[in-house]
């Protein structure tokens, strides 16, 4: 027979106190703190097969109204939310070092429905902003207009990845509709910065969004009673939204901490930061992003001298390989003033001793 353990309904803060290991992978690894999770035990839900989730309905009407769109549809990820609105068959255009795409060459790209009959036509243009890979850079408005109007003669929908377009309109300090004003569709991420424990929503024109929950059906991504998740995203978009700009501080604390060090081997391009993604390049021959990374997770107790060498070396700090000379620090919801002071004493140490070692090369 099933035996029920103790139902502990919420957790205390200390239940969900952080270890010593400091994780900057990615705001992807936030969880949700206790007001979110009673938020989301308080949630009343309901059947979203049959649009009776009264959670889910709330959200929905929230996103649509703060991106000043007609309607909105609540997503398990981002992925899926990018998936419904982009089909199957990709033309990439190269992208530019702050994210955006040069003009001229997305025009040479554009497929037009006729005349040719062999070959695919255009049917969207998509762009990401804040942009991930670039460092999380702002695409600018002024550019995202222009685009949009380039897109809108040629009747081609303009979809934008704005997983991070928070953290944007935070660092800008204007609201998400001025930024997303001249797309047609936005899907952005409540699991990331906004620290929900899952879920993405996709906002777009009645019809469009009809024919999303449709999509959402067919890849598997239909829920019920999601109000529970849902919550957790009302909880993030009430609260947590205006806080995203400690990550951005304590992202430039971090890089401005680097770039003091003026080592030679590793460095910063403090124009590239504008939000919580800090890209760091290792520029030494002997060593590379992956030594980097798994030096800063080492916990190394042993032969220190003093009190606080021993700290800075028993704290992991861990951080994201992007390649063989860059590596990424993401700041999130989870990473106080004292992670970001530690980290910054490991990353300090951990460089130090890269610089020993290519100097003595
Ligand atoms: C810019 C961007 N778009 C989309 C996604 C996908 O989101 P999800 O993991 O919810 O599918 C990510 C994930 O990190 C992302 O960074």
């Amino acid at each position: 027979m099933y035996t029920f353990k103790t139902l502990k309904l919420v957790p205390s803060d200390n239940d969900l106190q952080q270890s010593e290991v400091i994780d900057l992978r990615s705001d992807t690894v936030t969880k949700p703190d206790v007001r979110m999770r009673q938020a989301m035990f308080d949630a009343e839900v309901g059947d979203d097969g049959y649009g009776e989730d009264p959670t889910i309905n709330l959200l929905e009407e929230k996103t649509s109204k703060l991106f000043e769109k007609e309607a909105a549809i609540f997503l398990p990820s981002g992925l899926m939310g990018n998936l419904i609105v982009a089909g199957l068959q990709m033309r990439e255009v190269r992208n530019l070092d702050d994210g955006t795409l040069d003009m001229t060459e997305l025009l040479g790209k554009i497929r037009p429905e006729f005349p040719d009959p062999h070959e695919p036509y255009t049917t969207l243009v998509c762009i990401e902003n804040t942009h991930n890979y670039c460092g999380g850079t702002i695409l600018p408005i002024e550019w995202i207009d222009q685009l949009g109007k380039l897109t809108k003669e040629r009747n081609i929908p303009l979809h934008m990845d704005g997983a991070r377009v928070f953290n944007a309109a935070v660092s800008l300090g204007v609201p998400v509709s001025r930024i997303v004003k001249h797309c047609d569709s936005v899907t952005f991420c409540l699991s990331k910065g906004l620290g929900a424990p899952i879920g993405s929503v996709l906002v777009g024109e009645k019809l469009f969004i009809e024919k999303a929950r449709r999509i959402r059906k067919v890849l598997g991504g239909a829920m019920r009673q999601a109000g529970i998740v849902a919550a957790a995203g009302l909880y993030a978009l009430d609260n947590c939204v205006e806080r995203l700009a400690d990550d951005h501080k304590n992202a430039k604390k971090i890089a401005y901490a680097i770039q003091r060090i003026a080592s030679p081997n590793v460095t910063v391009n403090l124009d590239a930061l504008q939000t919580n993604i800090l890209l760091v390049n290792i520029n030494s021959s002997g060593v590379d992003a992956k030594y980097f990374v798994s030096e800063l997770i080492k916990v190394d107790a042993d032969g220190c001298d003093s009190m606080s060498n021993n700290k800075i070396r028993s704290t992991a700090v861990r951080i994201a390989q992007i390649n063989d000379a860059r590596v990424r620090i993401v700041t999130h919801k989870n990473i106080t003033d004292k992670d970001v002071d530690m980290a910054i004493e490991k990353i300090k140490y951990v460089i130090g001793k890269i610089d020993a070692s290519c100097s003595s090369q």
